[in-house]
């Protein structure tokens, strides 16, 4: 499996990965948003404000023209991917209508699979006769509604989750809630239909165990009765396998970004974890610092990368040689 470069337009890369027949599993791309910004790096510092420092990467295309030229490699990123294949634009709340726009043409409205709120930095606390921006949005599309990839990366319950639910706490300071024993339906002949120690259960509903499994989880001390002889399940918030997650994620922003509008790399780790499997072929053709791929290839998927910037290449040269991760230009 070989990392692949292209340090230059992606729009000419990804028509070379179109002749070469290399199809992408799975596509993350945060590119410009035309903010009329210069951003600029330097050796300590990566941003959009600085005065000092070298290009980094000029964002003042706008209007027509930035959503022209974005259209044409989103539709060149669709001529690679692979039927499975997904697809997240992250954009800011200035674009994030017109680019919508833009997936629905070219991705189909029947493959909108989000609208992610990413919150990306702390409150703000100056005041602009607006309320302050803290999230921006990832926008997510599929090839085909039916057939994804798709590995959801459950997350742990908060504290206030767990309090709220699992109300209880036993001797040993182990938070639990209980649910009942039985469940609808009536089984005419099976063991959970017949009485539990001398209890039938209950009109219409059947024991969810038979039982000797009753008697084993009773003996592990995982059933509780009430003070009228119900007895109830005991489900433990250790053994929570957490909660599936929604579209506002919380991904903060590195403070000292090794390049402008540098990404949260957990949050990389979650798209890549959920929308591929290992040894899937990951795309990202604004590259920047090369968090995608850096990431991708920590997960054992290989990565494609393109930039045209001299200075997303030479940090994300950096960045790779530091990880010995070893790659290809594509010629
Ligand atoms: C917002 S930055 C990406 C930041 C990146 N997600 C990260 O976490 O570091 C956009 C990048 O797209 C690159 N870019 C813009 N237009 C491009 C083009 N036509 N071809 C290749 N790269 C381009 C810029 O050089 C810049 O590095």
């Amino acid at each position: 499996m070989e990392h692949l470069f292209y340090p230059g337009d992606n729009l000419a890369g990804l028509r070379r990965l179109a002749q070469l027949r290399i199809a992408a599993d799975l596509v993350y791309i945060d590119p410009p948003f035309a903010t009329n910004n210069e951003f600029l790096i330097d050796d300590d510092r990566a941003n959009a404000i600085s005065a000092s420092g070298r290009p980094a990467y000029s964002d003042t295309v706008r209007g027509d023209a930035y959503l022209d030229a974005l259209r044409q490699r989103l539709c060149a990123i669709r001529d690679v991917m692979s039927p499975a294949g997904s697809v997240y634009v992250h954009i800011d709340v200035k674009m994030e209508h017109h680019v919508r726009l833009l997936l629905d043409a070219v991705f189909g409205p029947q493959n909108f699979r989000n609208s992610i709120t990413r919150i990306k930095c702390n409150p703000k606390n100056f005041d602009r006769y607006s309320y302050g921006n803290i999230k921006d949005t990832i926008l997510f599309y599929s090839m085909s509604p039916q057939m994804i990839t798709w590995h959801p990366q459950k997350e742990p319950l908060s504290d206030d989750e767990i309090a709220r639910l699992y109300p209880f706490t036993d001797a040993a300071g182990r938070r639990y809630t209980t649910t009942p024993l039985h469940a609808p339906g009536v089984t005419a002949s099976g063991a959970t239909g017949q009485p539990w120690r001398g209890m039938e259960p209950p009109a219409g509903r059947h024991w969810r165990y038979p039982p000797a499994k009753l008697d084993a989880l009773d003996a592990a001390g995982l059933i509780e009765w009430s003070s009228t002889g119900n007895p109830r399940k005991i489900r433990y918030a250790s053994e929570s396998a957490g909660k599936l997650p929604q579209d506002v994620w919380l991904y903060k922003d590195p403070q000292r970004p090794a390049y402008p509008t540098q990404k949260n790399a957990r949050m990389l780790e979650r798209i890549i974890r959920t929308s591929s499997n290992p040894g899937d072929t990951v795309l990202d053709c604004y590259a920047g610092s090369g968090g995608t791929l850096l990431t991708a290839a920590r997960l054992g998927r290989r990565f494609v990368g393109m930039d045209n910037s001299p200075a997303a290449q030479q940090v994300i040269e950096q960045r790779l040689q530091g990880r010995r991760i070893a790659w290809q230009e594509i010629a």
